[in-house]
Protein backbone atom coordinates (compact mmCIF):
# COMPACT_ATOMS: atom_id res chain seq x y z
CA UNK A 1 0.00 0.00 0.00
CA UNK A 2 1.01 3.11 -0.73
CA UNK A 3 0.62 6.11 1.25
CA UNK A 4 0.30 9.56 0.07
CA UNK A 5 1.48 13.23 2.06
CA UNK A 6 -0.87 15.89 0.99
CA UNK A 7 1.42 18.62 -1.66
CA UNK A 8 4.67 16.71 -1.26
CA UNK A 9 6.09 14.24 -4.20
CA UNK A 10 6.36 10.95 -2.79
CA UNK A 11 10.23 10.16 -1.47
CA UNK A 12 12.67 8.21 -3.42
CA UNK A 13 15.31 7.75 -0.90
CA UNK A 14 14.79 7.09 2.67
CA UNK A 15 17.77 7.76 4.95
CA UNK A 16 18.28 7.14 8.77
CA UNK A 17 20.84 9.09 10.97
CA UNK A 18 22.48 7.00 13.03
CA UNK A 19 24.25 8.22 16.20
CA UNK A 20 26.04 12.15 15.60
CA UNK A 21 25.11 12.11 11.89
CA UNK A 22 22.51 14.35 12.43
CA UNK A 23 24.60 16.92 10.36
CA UNK A 24 23.20 15.37 6.78
CA UNK A 25 19.70 16.96 7.91
CA UNK A 26 21.55 20.76 7.65
CA UNK A 27 22.68 19.57 3.77
CA UNK A 28 18.44 19.14 3.15
CA UNK A 29 16.15 21.24 2.10
CA UNK A 30 13.24 20.43 4.68
CA UNK A 31 9.76 20.46 3.42
CA UNK A 32 8.18 19.05 6.43
CA UNK A 33 9.08 17.70 9.89
CA UNK A 34 6.95 15.26 11.73
CA UNK A 35 8.24 14.46 15.26
CA UNK A 36 7.84 10.45 15.99
CA UNK A 37 5.44 11.96 18.74
CA UNK A 38 2.83 12.72 15.93
CA UNK A 39 2.63 9.26 14.76
CA UNK A 40 0.10 7.36 16.56
CA UNK A 41 1.94 3.83 17.97
CA UNK A 42 5.33 5.24 16.63
CA UNK A 43 7.94 4.44 19.15
CA UNK A 44 9.64 7.44 20.71
CA UNK A 45 13.45 7.02 20.87
CA UNK A 46 14.97 6.56 24.58
CA UNK A 47 18.37 7.96 23.27
CA UNK A 48 19.55 11.70 24.03
CA UNK A 49 21.46 11.99 21.06
CA UNK A 50 18.46 10.98 18.82
CA UNK A 51 16.15 13.94 17.94
CA UNK A 52 13.07 11.33 16.60
CA UNK A 53 11.45 12.94 14.04
CA UNK A 54 10.85 12.65 9.87
CA UNK A 55 12.02 14.98 7.85
CA UNK A 56 10.66 14.85 4.32
CA UNK A 57 12.65 17.42 1.84
CA UNK A 58 15.40 17.56 -1.13
CA UNK A 59 18.85 16.37 -0.90
CA UNK A 60 21.42 16.72 -4.29
CA UNK A 61 17.94 17.33 -5.66
CA UNK A 62 16.60 14.14 -5.06
CA UNK A 63 12.98 13.96 -2.83
CA UNK A 64 13.70 12.24 0.19
CA UNK A 65 13.22 11.23 3.67
CA UNK A 66 15.31 10.84 6.54
CA UNK A 67 14.48 9.51 9.59
CA UNK A 68 16.28 11.17 12.20
CA UNK A 69 16.57 9.00 15.46
CA UNK A 70 15.98 5.53 15.69
CA UNK A 71 14.56 2.73 18.06
CA UNK A 72 16.95 -0.29 18.97
CA UNK A 73 16.56 -3.34 20.49
CA UNK A 74 18.82 -2.41 23.55
CA UNK A 75 16.41 0.12 24.24
CA UNK A 76 13.84 -2.68 24.59
CA UNK A 77 11.40 -2.18 21.25
CA UNK A 78 10.60 -5.31 19.37
CA UNK A 79 12.53 -5.66 16.01
CA UNK A 80 8.54 -4.71 14.40
CA UNK A 81 9.46 -1.31 16.56
CA UNK A 82 12.77 -0.88 15.11
CA UNK A 83 11.35 -1.01 12.07
CA UNK A 84 8.46 1.09 11.59
CA UNK A 85 10.90 3.64 10.43
CA UNK A 86 11.78 2.14 7.48
CA UNK A 87 8.63 0.05 6.51
CA UNK A 88 6.47 3.41 7.18
CA UNK A 89 9.41 5.13 4.78
CA UNK A 90 8.56 2.18 1.71
CA UNK A 91 4.90 2.65 2.79
CA UNK A 92 5.45 6.52 1.39
CA UNK A 93 7.43 5.03 -1.98
CA UNK A 94 11.22 4.67 -1.09
CA UNK A 95 12.69 2.27 -3.37
CA UNK A 96 16.56 3.20 -2.06
CA UNK A 97 17.27 2.63 1.59
CA UNK A 98 20.55 4.51 3.05
CA UNK A 99 21.33 3.45 6.64
CA UNK A 100 24.11 4.86 8.43
CA UNK A 101 25.36 4.02 12.00
CA UNK A 102 28.12 4.60 14.34
CA UNK A 103 30.15 1.16 15.19
CA UNK A 104 33.32 0.11 16.83
CA UNK A 105 36.15 -0.95 14.60
CA UNK A 106 37.54 -4.42 14.33
CA UNK A 107 40.12 -4.29 11.49
CA UNK A 108 43.51 -3.57 12.93
CA UNK A 109 44.42 -1.58 9.64
CA UNK A 110 41.83 1.18 10.37
CA UNK A 111 41.01 3.84 12.67
CA UNK A 112 38.88 5.39 14.71
CA UNK A 113 37.09 8.38 12.35
CA UNK A 114 37.25 5.95 9.39
CA UNK A 115 34.48 5.64 7.48
CA UNK A 116 33.20 2.18 6.07
CA UNK A 117 30.48 1.42 3.47
CA UNK A 118 28.61 -2.30 4.30
CA UNK A 119 29.03 -4.61 1.81
CA UNK A 120 27.75 -7.66 4.18
CA UNK A 121 26.58 -8.14 7.71
CA UNK A 122 26.31 -11.03 10.22
CA UNK A 123 23.17 -10.65 12.49
CA UNK A 124 24.06 -11.50 16.05
CA UNK A 125 21.18 -10.40 17.91
CA UNK A 126 19.08 -13.64 18.03
CA UNK A 127 16.17 -11.58 16.76
CA UNK A 128 14.55 -10.51 13.32
CA UNK A 129 11.72 -8.64 12.15
CA UNK A 130 9.98 -11.34 10.24
CA UNK A 131 8.99 -13.84 12.84
CA UNK A 132 5.26 -14.92 12.84
CA UNK A 133 3.12 -14.87 10.08
CA UNK A 134 4.50 -13.45 6.64
CA UNK A 135 2.62 -10.42 5.30
CA UNK A 136 2.81 -11.63 1.83
CA UNK A 137 1.78 -8.13 0.32
CA UNK A 138 5.13 -6.57 2.19
CA UNK A 139 7.24 -9.88 0.69
CA UNK A 140 8.23 -13.02 0.83
CA UNK A 141 8.44 -15.77 3.40
CA UNK A 142 12.15 -16.82 3.17
CA UNK A 143 13.53 -13.58 1.67
CA UNK A 144 16.76 -13.49 -0.13
CA UNK A 145 19.83 -12.41 1.62
CA UNK A 146 22.91 -13.09 -0.76
CA UNK A 147 23.07 -9.53 -1.98
CA UNK A 148 21.39 -7.78 0.52
CA UNK A 149 23.89 -4.68 0.21
CA UNK A 150 23.20 -3.70 -2.99
CA UNK A 151 27.14 -3.71 -5.11
CA UNK A 152 26.17 -0.87 -7.64
CA UNK A 153 25.74 0.89 -4.68
CA UNK A 154 28.83 0.43 -2.99
CA UNK A 155 30.36 0.86 -6.48
CA UNK A 156 28.68 4.35 -6.38
CA UNK A 157 29.68 5.27 -3.06
CA UNK A 158 33.49 4.00 -3.76
CA UNK A 159 33.54 6.07 -6.83
CA UNK A 160 32.00 9.57 -5.11
CA UNK A 161 34.24 9.14 -2.03
CA UNK A 162 37.26 9.02 -4.39
CA UNK A 163 35.58 12.23 -6.44
CA UNK A 164 35.13 14.43 -3.21
CA UNK A 165 38.76 12.85 -1.73
CA UNK A 166 36.86 10.65 1.25
CA UNK A 167 38.98 7.64 2.06
CA UNK A 168 36.12 5.02 2.55
CA UNK A 169 36.73 1.33 3.86
CA UNK A 170 34.37 -1.71 2.57
CA UNK A 171 33.76 -4.35 4.94
CA UNK A 172 31.20 -6.54 7.05
CA UNK A 173 29.21 -4.95 10.01
CA UNK A 174 27.58 -7.63 13.31
CA UNK A 175 24.71 -6.67 14.92
CA UNK A 176 24.79 -7.08 18.05
CA UNK A 177 21.86 -6.59 20.93
CA UNK A 178 23.46 -4.60 23.31
CA UNK A 179 23.51 -2.02 25.40
CA UNK A 180 26.43 -4.17 26.81
CA UNK A 181 29.72 -3.45 24.77
CA UNK A 182 32.02 -6.00 23.84
CA UNK A 183 34.17 -8.62 26.09
CA UNK A 184 37.98 -8.95 24.81
CA UNK A 185 37.08 -12.46 23.68
CA UNK A 186 33.69 -11.90 21.96
CA UNK A 187 35.71 -9.07 19.89
CA UNK A 188 38.21 -11.97 19.17
CA UNK A 189 35.45 -14.22 18.09
CA UNK A 190 33.36 -11.17 15.66
CA UNK A 191 37.24 -10.78 14.04
CA UNK A 192 37.83 -14.06 13.69
CA UNK A 193 34.35 -14.38 12.42
CA UNK A 194 35.08 -12.25 9.46
CA UNK A 195 33.66 -8.79 11.07
CA UNK A 196 35.23 -5.57 10.55
CA UNK A 197 32.73 -3.51 12.22
CA UNK A 198 30.52 -3.87 15.44
CA UNK A 199 27.46 -2.20 16.27
CA UNK A 200 23.67 -2.08 17.58
CA UNK A 201 21.62 -1.43 15.24
CA UNK A 202 20.91 -1.72 11.65
CA UNK A 203 20.55 -5.56 10.94
CA UNK A 204 17.17 -5.49 11.69
CA UNK A 205 16.00 -2.95 9.50
CA UNK A 206 18.17 -4.22 6.63
CA UNK A 207 16.27 -7.55 7.13
CA UNK A 208 12.87 -5.66 6.68
CA UNK A 209 14.39 -3.42 3.61
CA UNK A 210 15.33 -6.46 1.58
CA UNK A 211 11.81 -7.95 2.68
CA UNK A 212 10.66 -5.21 1.17
CA UNK A 213 12.55 -5.60 -1.81
CA UNK A 214 14.30 -2.12 -1.16
CA UNK A 215 17.77 -1.58 -2.73
CA UNK A 216 20.24 -0.48 0.10
CA UNK A 217 23.08 0.97 1.12
CA UNK A 218 24.52 1.59 4.46
CA UNK A 219 27.66 3.19 6.36
CA UNK A 220 29.40 2.48 9.45
CA UNK A 221 31.40 6.28 11.30
CA UNK A 222 34.07 3.92 13.11
CA UNK A 223 34.01 5.79 15.99
CA UNK A 224 36.47 3.80 18.14
CA UNK A 225 38.92 1.27 17.94
CA UNK A 226 36.91 -2.33 19.30
CA UNK A 227 40.50 -4.60 19.49
CA UNK A 228 40.89 -7.56 22.41
CA UNK A 229 44.54 -5.85 22.53
CA UNK A 230 44.08 -2.49 22.26
CA UNK A 231 40.43 -1.89 23.65
CA UNK A 232 39.81 1.51 24.59
CA UNK A 233 37.02 3.07 26.70
CA UNK A 234 34.52 4.13 24.42
CA UNK A 235 31.85 6.13 26.50
CA UNK A 236 29.00 7.27 24.72
CA UNK A 237 30.43 10.83 24.95
CA UNK A 238 33.85 9.24 22.80
CA UNK A 239 31.47 7.48 20.21
CA UNK A 240 29.20 10.96 19.50
CA UNK A 241 32.08 12.87 19.31
CA UNK A 242 34.14 10.47 17.15
CA UNK A 243 30.34 10.12 14.98
CA UNK A 244 30.27 14.23 14.97
CA UNK A 245 33.34 14.63 13.40
CA UNK A 246 33.36 11.50 10.97
CA UNK A 247 30.07 12.54 10.41
CA UNK A 248 30.53 15.54 8.35
CA UNK A 249 32.77 13.73 5.35
CA UNK A 250 29.88 10.82 5.79
CA UNK A 251 27.13 13.68 4.92
CA UNK A 252 29.17 14.83 2.25
CA UNK A 253 29.25 11.26 0.67
CA UNK A 254 25.30 10.77 0.85
CA UNK A 255 24.86 13.87 -0.47
CA UNK A 256 26.73 13.32 -3.55
CA UNK A 257 25.58 9.53 -3.99
CA UNK A 258 21.73 10.64 -3.56
CA UNK A 259 22.48 13.57 -6.42
CA UNK A 260 23.62 11.06 -8.36
CA UNK A 261 20.80 8.66 -8.12
CA UNK A 262 18.66 11.94 -9.69
N1 LIG B 1 30.53 -1.81 20.02
C1 LIG B 1 29.20 -1.82 19.81
N2 LIG B 1 28.52 -0.77 19.37
C2 LIG B 1 29.20 0.35 19.11
C3 LIG B 1 30.59 0.44 19.32
C4 LIG B 1 31.29 -0.70 19.79
O1 LIG B 1 32.52 -0.70 19.99
N3 LIG B 1 30.97 1.70 18.97
C5 LIG B 1 29.84 2.35 18.56
N4 LIG B 1 28.77 1.54 18.66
Amino acid sequence: MQVRLAGLPAPRVGIVLGTGLGGLADAMQVQLAVPYAEIPEFPRSTVQSHAGQFLFGTLGGVQVVMQQGRNHLYEGYDPDDVCMGVRCMAGLGIDTFIVTNAAGCLNPQWDAGDLMAITDHINFTGRTPLAGENHDAWGPRFPDMSRAYDPSLVRLAMEQADALGIRLERGVYVGVHGPQMETPAETRMFKRLGADAVGMSTVMEVIAARHLSLRILGFSCLTNKNLPDCMEDAPIEVVIAMANKAGGNLARLIESVVGKLA
